[in-house]
């Protein structure tokens, strides 16, 4: 008995293990598109111009920009020519500076963006909030389910806004920003609202932009900065 399940456990592990190995190496050969010329010519573009010192890209690079590793998936490759060849006309009021590119370098840049987007990376770069999920002190001050939703959606755009690229909270995300772990309780939900209405106008000169969302988001975003405690 304990033999016939001996060697049904081996062919059953056999057989999963010829089943993974399949599906590894069908996804080792979908993982790797096309290098083009473009391709190569816009990595040594990417590195003529340094766009690491703002940018990460797999995870090297500074983090005073968004990460770009899957920049292809937000943008379309037509966007992003026109963007980095006059980032102000495509994105009013962006905080990146325009940096000296030719048509070639633009288009070739954004073959290289669209490559590494179009890579398998398992999910890199984490998504840098998911963590907080658990954050106790997002969830002692409000009790209520409704609050709580709230709250949870709020943490959901903070991510989506990529606030975390300057700001960090309870240890993850930027620096360029002060930190917001406890800035509910320095800040009072009606100056949040106000400030992020209009950054501008409550500190004039700011370097923080006006985040692009609509006033449910907005009031969500709120509820979930005014939490952190
Ligand atoms: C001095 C810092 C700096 C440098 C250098 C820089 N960027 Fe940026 N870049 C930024 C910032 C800041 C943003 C975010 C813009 C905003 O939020 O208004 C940005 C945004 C972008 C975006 C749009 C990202 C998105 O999520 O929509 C792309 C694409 C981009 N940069 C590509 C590049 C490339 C390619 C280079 C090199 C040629 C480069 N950047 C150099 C600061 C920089
Ligand atoms: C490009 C970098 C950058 C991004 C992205 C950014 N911020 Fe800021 N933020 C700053 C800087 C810098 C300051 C400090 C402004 C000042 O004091 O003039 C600031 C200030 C703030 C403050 C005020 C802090 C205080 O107590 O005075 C809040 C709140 C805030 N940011 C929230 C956010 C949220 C929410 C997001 C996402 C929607 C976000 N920020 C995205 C750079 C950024």
């Amino acid at each position: 008995m304990l033999k016939k399940l001996l060697v049904a456990a081996v062919i059953l592990s056999s057989v999963v293990l010829v089943i993974l190995t399949i599906d590894s190496v069908s996804k080792l050969t979908s993982s790797s598109p096309k290098i083009t010329p473009e391709v190569t010519r816009g990595k040594q573009v990417w590195q003529d111009k340094n766009c690491i010192n703002c940018h990460t890209i797999l995870g090297n690079g500074a983090y005073y920009a968004p990460d770009l590793t899957k920049v292809a998936t937000r943008r379309d490759r037509d966007w992003l020519i026109s963007f980095l060849s006059d980032p102000s006309r495509v994105w009013p009021g962006t905080s990146m500076q325009a940096v000296k590119v030719t048509p070639q370098d633009a288009t070739d840049l954004a073959e290289f963006l669209t490559w590494v987007s179009g890579m398998d990376t398992n999910g890199w770069p984490p998504k840098p909030l998911k963590a907080t999920s658990t954050n106790s002190n997002t969830q002692k001050t409000d009790s209520n389910q409704g609050g709580q939703n709230l709250i949870a959606k709020g943490e959901g755009i903070y991510g989506e806004q990529g606030c975390s690229a300057c700001h960090e909270v309870n240890g993850i995300g930027g620096k360029v920003g002060p930190s917001l772990s406890t800035i509910g309780k320095n800040r009072d939900k009606v100056w949040l609202n106000k400030f992020l209405t209009n950054p501008q106008e409550v500190k004039p000169g700011t370097p923080m932009l006006k985040p692009r969302i609509s006033q449910d988001d907005l009031t969500a975003l709120v509820e979930y900065l005014g939490n952190l405690k």
